[in-house]
């Protein structure tokens, strides 16, 4: 299994380079930019992993893991421009290298690439690919928007986490359970576990906004404060002492001169090893999923993988 996986691994790599190849010099370094800075490859590794349970060999596995990246990656180029974010992957984001329009365009010409791969892989994969670019969408909306004035912040949060990147890691485990032929029952299982990996995932990455240093993330910590975007431990925070200085702090998006003091209280905050106990619920919820998959090493990797998950942030 782990060779089929490294060289599934370096195959997607190629293939990920190769299909941003563009005529026009520019368009092609604009990229490669976020391609070459890094980048985890999570997404690539669940569906390769899903596809043991079928055949890992088939000819769709490899263009499958790249069309998901492509569509992360474009979503990376999109997102940073909302989160005004200088750094991603340890580089400059494209926004910050470039502007908001070649990081914009740059996207949607990934998500162009994206679909031309899909093409070859047929109609149901193509939906597929769809309805998740549509909820991943609608996420990064909602949490743009925020919860409705009846709408509990917490269940909203939550439900902005499975829409923006719980359904495309979901997607990264039926892609690879469907394209290796793998059973109807395994192909489900997997698709809910991945998409509750995703939503630990994502709880994960708040948390280390607030926790990490730059040189962890490859990012700049804070950068949900400074766009007042209420991730669980703030929602948390924001709960249990309504009247600090804290909730003072995060009543909208923090100031830069303010960033430090906000960053070192909620870092103590009690709020944190509660957003932590909700991310174990979850990473337990796709672990239940997994424990009933057939016994072959991958399930043993989709195990370690929630262990990785769980512990990332600390
Ligand atoms: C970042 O995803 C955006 C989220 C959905 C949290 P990753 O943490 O997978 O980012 P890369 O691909 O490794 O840079
Ligand atoms: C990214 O969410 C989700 C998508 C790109 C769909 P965030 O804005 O929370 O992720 P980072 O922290 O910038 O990677
Ligand atoms: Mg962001
Ligand atoms: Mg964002």
């Amino acid at each position: 299994m782990a060779q089929d996986v490294a060289n599934g691994l370096a195959a997607v790599e190629k293939l990920l380079r190769s299909s941003v190849e563009s005529e026009d010099a520019f368009v092609t370094e604009a990229s490669k930019h976020l391609i070459e800075a890094g980048g985890k490859r999570f997404r690539t590794l669940m569906l390769l992993l899903a596809a043991q349970f079928g055949d890992p060999s088939a000819p769709g596995v490899v263009p499958g893991a790249v069309v998901i990246e492509l569509t992360h990656l474009g979503s990376l180029y999109h997102d940073d421009v909302m989160d005004e974010a200088p750094v991603r992957r340890g580089s400059p984001s494209a926004n910050a290298r470039w502007d908001n329009t070649v990081a914009i365009l740059t996207g949607d010409y990934l998500f162009a690439q994206a679909s031309d791969l899909l093409a070859d892989l047929g109609p149901e994969l193509i939906r597929i690919q769809a309805q998740t670019f549509s909820r991943l969408v609608q996420g990064q909306i909602r949490e743009t928007v925020g919860p409705r004035g009846d709408e509990d912040p917490v269940a909203h949060y939550i439900s902005v986490l499975a829409d923006k990147t719980g359904s495309l890691i979901a997607a990264s485990g039926r892609f690879g359970a469907l394209l290796s032929g793998a059973p109807g029952d395994v192909e489900e299982r997997l698709s809910r576990a991945c998409e509750a990996i995703g939503v630990a995932w994502q709880l994960g990455d708040d948390l280390l906004d607030v926790a990490s240093t730059s040189t962890e993330s490859g990012k700049t910590p804070g950068t949900d404060l400074r766009e007042g975007i209420r991730t669980l431990p703030v929602l948390y925070a924001l709960a249990s002492a309504p009247s600090s200085r804290l909730a003072e702090l995060l009543s909208g998006p923090v100031a830069e001169s303010d960033l430090d003091e906000a960053l070192t209280l909620l870092r103590a905050h009690p709020a944190m090893s509660q957003a932590r106990a909700e991310l174990d619920a979850w990473v337990d919820r796709a672990r239940t999923d997994i424990s009933s998959l057939p016994d072959i090493p991958a399930k043993s990797a989709f195990l370690a993988l929630c262990d990785y998950v769980a512990q990332r942030s600390g």
